[in-house]
């Protein structure tokens, strides 16, 4: 069986998902480095160059291949459970775990990262805020299709593993 982190930028998919896959002796497999590996450009540049529409086409295509192996834990994209039909597929074939963030600690946790991510990098810190409100408002609905919802809003990654072990 495969676990899929699903969650908003910033809310340690990565840390998680990789630690989690080390204890489960699992595959760990992060799907934007995956995209940029396939396609030969960073996330940024894909956007940049080819845009977003494709981006999500591409999020898809690799997830369709995700779900059909075994024994993986796969770090998704923040907007990969908001494309149509991704979470029923991610539900389907997989064990999703929502790690559930408030705004207020991603604000924390994307300010010092947003260089790397196209949807915030040029943004304010008064843009960043909004900016996480309003998508994080929209997209919520989507993560919470997840079979598992963990609180990470006050807790750290140990603390998260410790959950998803019991
Ligand atoms: C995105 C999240 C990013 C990356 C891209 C778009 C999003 O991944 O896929 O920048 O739409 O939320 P992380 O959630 O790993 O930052």
């Amino acid at each position: 069986m495969n676990i899929v982190l699903i969650g908003f930028m910033g809310s340690g998919k990565t840390s998680v998902g990789r630690k989690l896959a080390e204890k489960l002796q699992y595959e760990y497999v992060d799907m934007d480095p995956l995209i940029e590996q396939k396609v030969g450009m960073t996330v940024g540049e894909i956007f940049r160059k080819k845009g977003e529409k494709k981006f999500r086409k591409l999020e898809k295509e690799i997830l369709e291949k995700l779900v059909q192996q075994k024994n993986i834990v796969v770090s998704t994209g923040g907007g990969v459970p908001c494309q149509p039909g991704n979470m029923k597929l991610i539900n389907k074939n997989c064990i999703s775990i929502y790690l559930q963030m408030d705004a207020i600690a991603l604000f924390e946790r994307l300010k010092p990262r947003q260089a790397r991510r196209p949807l915030i990098r040029d943004l304010s810190e008064k843009e960043l805020k909004q900016f996480i409100n309003t998508t994080l408002a929209k997209r919520e609905k989507y993560y919470l299709k997840a079979k598992f919802i963990v609180d990470g809003s006050k807790r750290n990654e140990n603390e998260i593993l410790r959950l998803l072990e019991a």
